[in-house]
């Protein structure tokens, strides 16, 4: 059987991720792998319904709350659908995972990073991504992608500052360390060459 592998798209609100990830599971798909996409918060029925409270603009949720509401949803999701999904040999490519939480909770909402860190080591069960892919998006991209279609979740709709200060994270991220970034400024085509390429070289393993 072939060898299980998770990869994660992440990136701001509207920096390409679902584009990318649809397109990567056509070539998998070709190349003869079983793919599932998968997209936090969600994913299982119950992590969906954690999704609609955390994304509806008439839930008032405070940071912890809104923190924990992210890694209840995503023990579900790993437990229900990546972990196994990986047993069984496929691709798995999930819209999100514990980078966001980083970014929107911990540098967006100001909660303690540390918090962060160990709340998303269990809410994973220590599971890690064999690739997290980071777009990396030019403020005048952002501001062209806004026109097109308004923000209209919670998330979407909270202060400009928050959003700045997720952006402003997503691009510290990017550079770090087992995360793999990708300048998410130029074609769709050009992103998805740049991707492919990356988890060509998962393949060979
Ligand atoms: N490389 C690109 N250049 C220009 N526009 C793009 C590019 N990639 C995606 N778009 C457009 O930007 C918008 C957002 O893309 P997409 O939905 O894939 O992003 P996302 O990261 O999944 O967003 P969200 O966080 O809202 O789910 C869409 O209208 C899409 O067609
Ligand atoms: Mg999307």
């Amino acid at each position: 059987m072939k060898k299980g592998i998770f990869i994660v798209l992440e990136g701001p609100d509207r920096s390409g991720k679902s584009t990318q990830a649809e397109l990567l599971k056509k070539w998998l798909e070709g190349l003869g792998r079983e793919v599932v996409v998968t997209r936090e918060p969600g994913g299982t029925r119950l992590s969906e319904q954690i999704r609609k409270i955390l994304l509806d603009p008439k839930s008032e949720i405070e940071p912890m709350t809104e923190l924990f509401l992210y890694e209840t949803s995503r023990i579900k999701h790993t437990l229900e659908k990546i972990l196994p999904a990986l047993k069984a040999g496929k691709v798995i490519i999930s819209d999100r995972y514990t980078l966001s939480t980083t970014a929107y909770q911990g540098y967006g909402r100001g909660l303690d990073l540390k918090t962060v860190k160990t709340l998303n080591r269990i809410a994973t069960l220590n599971l890690k991504p064999d690739v997290t892919i980071v777009f990396d998006i030019p403020d005048r991209a952002f501001t062209q992608r806004e026109k097109t279609r308004p923000g209209r979740d919670r998330i979407e709709r909270a202060p400009d500052a928050f959003r700045r200060r997720v952006n402003r994270a997503y691009k510290l991220l990017a550079r770090r360390p087992g995360m793999t970034r990708v300048d998410g400024g130029r074609s769709i085509e050009a992103i998805q060459a740049d991707i492919r390429a990356k988890v060509a070289r998962l393949l060979k393993n």
